[in-house]
């Protein structure tokens, strides 16, 4: 059963303002201190605040490491990324405030991904559970804990739309889609930053990475993007906005080029879009040494023109590159910035400091006793539990094979392969949270399948065996034959696949999505058998599993579940949890479908039947997903009424109230996503078949019915950016959709008139 009330009790304490540490820094003193301040700086000095250097880890490639304590003694360092030491912090505060001339504090930035000590589902799972209060209670606490190791700004969320599995940082997004990906990325950002940024328990967030980078050809990181200012403005910039409305203090560039142009210094994006349409205030921070990287891109000549060009595009804080400090004073000695432009970006990022408390107490994150009380608390892992479960979907159950129960008709379980008890391997985990090096996370804190699935289900009467194979290498014939011998002595197998930590997250794309290292040839093998099979696949991405879709009966996506995995999954597979997360992204049938995702144009030719010549498809292959967007199964089911509508015809600045009743029609309670989409069937331009409005997860007990009703606003919702660039509703005639996955709707129609 879910412990609400202990995690909504953690919940209200992480939101109470802590007077402890110090008084309230308001917004309206700041900008007086920020004047004086900046008024006694040298260009040095100026410099030195835009410029981050790394810590005692590493998150990207070689840079050069000086004597950082005097680099920071000279007032040349405004930012330490990646430090974990906690010592070392206050050393290196000390230096800062005690040493350097004007006293200025450093601002420790770390990424915070998926939680800080306490680890949770990525992003991606997190996304799952289309219930953005879970993003914001894990970041909360994500928030409290980095604060009191000394953190105060993390590089997340990471609001990139990502249409590209292939692509390892789909697992720090929310996925396809610019809506749920919007209504995510501003509860992180409430949720990193609270009510107030000096409070002791908020971070400052960095919406990244803007922009496009989700975009790359061919799901290779850091590569080219080449996209209409139309889908730019329409499916990649809606997340940022919502962020930036959220209050994002920060955000920082991409790496990638956009039409041409390197992110990090695109003034189109920085400064018309976000500085400027948007009237953003923040600070944005280069990616890892993107300055300088837009050298090798070919788009600057050396340092100083790279200095320039960033600067003057708008980017403020250079993350690891040096290349202000290499390159600036020459560019305003040469004319090409103005003192002008040094100084707002000065002054950005002593506002950040200011608003975060920095400057009233330089060590109010750095305090011993708070940090020990704060970290790791017994609560978090409850919320990481219920997190991990309500994010898992149920993608198939033939049968109703599960929940297991004491009624089913099986006595003897096998849990069989890679992840049945991955241990020493650090996997159900991003590599954010592991595979850096000096990182302090203890991947044995994560409790396996074996761990905690064994002991539940013996607790129920089962008996449980398990076989642990294909750890970390290739399956091989000794690996099958020991999985097919466990399998035979079951009554049921429940099979653990998916992806190492390791092999998910930045730089790691792959050309091929089908489960990796021999699993899905395992599962054949284990079928063998005959023994009914649970497959429960631990993923950072959409997977392929053509066989497994075809024969295996119940298909469980657990996601990266972080340290509470065994017990989510044990929670979920018992029916403790009845699961209820629906999928943020489509999975596809084979890696040559993509980019496949919901929200695409309907083209002149669109196919029906699979193998119709003259229209859009493959010879080879259905073009439709193996599962939607938006699909996952319950251990119960819901049917739809009828979609009823307050009016069919209406005018631009009224409201279209949407509703349809749900109903519980199976025998056990359970949550819906009820998802709202729209057509647009006839506008200035060819517009997607469907496109999420709105969703609302609704809880229903067995037999209950409940009205849905969504309200659509059709000068913003039905807005698309045009040829143009208005952004514009047409008149004209619309479909709506509800249902409880993109592919399983019921459908109505309304007309807009002038
Ligand atoms: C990543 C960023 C990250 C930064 C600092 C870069 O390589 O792209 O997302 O925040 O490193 O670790």
């Amino acid at each position: 059963m879910r412990t609400f009330v202990l995690t909504m009790a953690l919940w209200a304490l992480l939101c109470v303002p802590s007077t402890l540490f110090s008084q309230k820094t308001s917004i309206e003193n700041i900008e007086p201190r920020v004047e004086a301040l900046l008024a006694k700086m040298t260009l040095d000095e100026k410099i030195g605040q835009l410029n981050q250097v790394v810590g005692d880890i590493s998150t990207g490639t070689a840079v050069s490491k000086d004597d950082m304590l005097s680099q920071v003694r000279a007032g040349k360092v405004g930012s330490v990324l990646s430090h974990t030491n906690f010592d070392n912090k206050i050393k290196i505060q000390q230096t800062a405030v005690k040493e350097s001339r004007l006293g200025i504090p450093v601002i420790f930035g770390f990424d915070v991904i998926h939680g800080y000590k306490t680890i949770f589902p990525i992003p991606l799972a997190q996304a799952a559970s289309w219930n953005p209060s879970i993003a914001e209670r894990i970041e909360r606490v994500a928030a409290a804990e980095a604060a009191a190791d000394g953190q105060n700004w993390t590089f997340a969320p990471m609001v990139d739309v990502g249409r590209d599995p292939r692509w390892g940082r789909v697992m720090e997004g929310a996925g396809e889609d610019q809506y749920l990906g919007s209504r995510i990325a501003e509860a992180r950002v409430r949720g990193f930053q609270g009510n107030d940024l000096s409070e002791n328990f908020s971070i400052a967030a960095c919406t990244k990475h803007f922009a496009g980078y989700g975009f790359g050809e061919g799901g290779r990181d850091y590569n080219t993007v080449d996209m209409s200012e139309q889908r730019l403005r329409d499916i990649v910039l809606p997340p940022f906005k919502a962020a930036a409305d959220a209050g994002s203090a920060t955000f920082m560039n991409a790496f990638n080029t956009l039409n041409g142009t390197p992110a990090s210094m695109d003034k189109h994006l920085i400064t018309d879009i976000l500085r400027g349409e948007w009237a953003w205030k923040g600070m944005i921070v280069s990616d890892w040494n993107s300055f300088g990287e837009t050298i090798v891109h070919g788009a600057a000549t050396d340092d100083t023109d790279a200095a320039a060009k960033c600067l003057t595009a708008g980017s403020d804080m250079d993350m690891v590159g040096g290349v202000y400090v290499k390159g600036l004073k020459k560019a305003l000695d040469e004319g090409r910035v103005t003192q002008k432009q040094v100084d707002e970006a000065v002054r950005r990022v002593l506002r950040l400091k200011f608003s975060l408390g920095l400057f009233d107490d330089p060590f109010r994150y750095l305090h011993p006793q708070r940090r020990k009380e704060t970290l790791e608390k017994a609560e978090y892992r409850i919320l990481a539990r219920e997190t991990a479960a309500e994010s898992m979907v149920l993608l198939k159950n033939d049968g109703g094979l599960l929940p297991l129960s004491a009624a089913s008709p099986f006595k003897k379980v096998a849990i069989i392969g890679p992840y049945a008890n991955s241990i020493g391997n650090k996997d159900y985990m991003s590599f954010w949270t592991l595979g850096l090096g000096a990182r302090q996370y203890d991947s044995t804190k994560v409790v396996t399948p074996a761990q905690a699935l064994k002991p539940a289900l013996e607790a129920m009467g089962f008996e449980v065996t398990v076989t642990e194979v294909c750890i970390n290498v290739t399956c091989d014939e000794v690996a099958y034959s020991a999985a097919l011998k466990a399998a035979q002595n079951a009554d049921i197998v429940i099979c653990c696949v998916g992806e190492r930590g390791f092999d998910c997250g930045e730089s790691r794309s792959v050309a091929n999505l089908e489960l990796p290292r021999g699993q899905e040839t395992l599962l054949r093998i284990v079928s063998r058998g005959n023994k009914p099979t649970v497959m429960v696949v631990f993923n950072s991405r959409p997977l392929v599993f053509p066989w497994a879709n075809e024969n295996i009966p119940a298909i469980l996506c657990a996601w990266q579940p972080g340290f509470e995995a065994g017990n989510a999954l044990a929670d979920v597979l018992t029916g403790r949890v009845n699961p209820s997360g629906k999928l943020p992204m489509t999975f596809p049938r084979a890696t040559g479908q993509i980019p496949l995702y919901y929200n695409h144009f309907n083209t002149g030719r669109p196919q029906q039947t699979f193998g119709t010549l003259w229209t859009s498809g493959y010879l080879d292959l259905a073009s439709t997903p193996a599962y939607a967007f938006g699909h996952g199964l319950s251990y119960t089911t819901f049917s739809y009424g009828d979609v009823k509508l307050n009016k069919s015809t209406l005018k631009m600045n009224e409201i279209l109230e949407v509703s349809v009743d749900v109903s519980n029609t199976g025998k056990v309670a359970g949550e819906e996503v009820v998802q709202l989409y729209v057509r647009d069937l006839a506008a200035d331009v060819a517009r997607p078949v469907k496109e999420l409005k709105g969703f609302e997860k609704i809880r229903l007990a067995a037999g209950e019915s409940k009205t849905v009703t969504f309200r659509i606003n059709p000068a913003v919702d039905l807005s698309y950016w045009n040829q143009d660039l208005k952004f514009k509703a047409d008149p004209g005639k619309f479909n709506v959709f509800v249902g409880g996955s993109s592919d399983k709707v019921k459908e109505a129609s309304f007309e807009i008139k002038i």
